[in-house]
């Protein structure tokens, strides 16, 4: 039976951590669907579209990840995609608390879906998309925390925000 996987997240805008989450997790199984939500309590810096097609071009050499944005409960993401997983990475134990609330949550709503979690590598166990966006909102260099595509975009867009 296949195995596929879902890595759901606001990824505004993705960051070199949750690439080498992706990356890490494609080769655990036969496919990982990286749902973008759409609904993010958060005001997003990036549109949903936006967000999609810069995971879209970062991950176009991986052969089994697919992008995909979505609405509501990430279980039911899950479920749709036929997912048995959930990923998620951990950078810090202050990350673990709300973690684990979320996976402990979402097996309630629906026990047939598990999540694993991925420690971060040790280089990006510091980083996050709001770092990113307030480093770049000080006019400060982030290409050591995103891809190039994703800094020009970042950039572009503190630049038409100051003008
Ligand atoms: O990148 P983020 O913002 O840390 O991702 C959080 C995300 C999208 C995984 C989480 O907010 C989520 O799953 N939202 C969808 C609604 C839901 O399923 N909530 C979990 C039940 S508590």
């Amino acid at each position: 039976m296949k195995r596929v996987a879902v890595y759901p997240g606001s990824f505004d805008p993705f960051t070199l951590g949750h690439l080498d989450v992706i990356e890490r997790a494609a080769q655990m199984v036969d496919e990982l669907v990286v749902g973008v939500l759409v609904n993010s309590a958060k005001k997003p810096l990036f549109s949903i579209e936006e967000r999609v097609k810069m995971l879209e071009i970062a991950v176009k050499d991986i052969g089994n990840v697919r992008v995909q944005q979505f609405n509501g409960l990430s279980v039911e993401f899950a479920s749709e995609n036929h997912a048995e997983f959930i990923v998620r990475g951990l950078r810090a134990i202050t990350d673990f608390e709300f973690e684990l609330q979320m996976a402990q949550t979402n097996r309630v709503l629906n026990p047939a879906i598990d999540t694993i979690f991925l420690t971060t590598s040790l280089q990006y166990a510091y980083l996050s998309s709001t770092i990113v966006k307030e480093v770049a909102s000080y006019g400060g260099d982030i290409s050591k925390l995103v891809t190039p595509a994703v800094r020009d975009a970042v950039m572009e867009k503190y630049r038409s925000t100051r003008e």
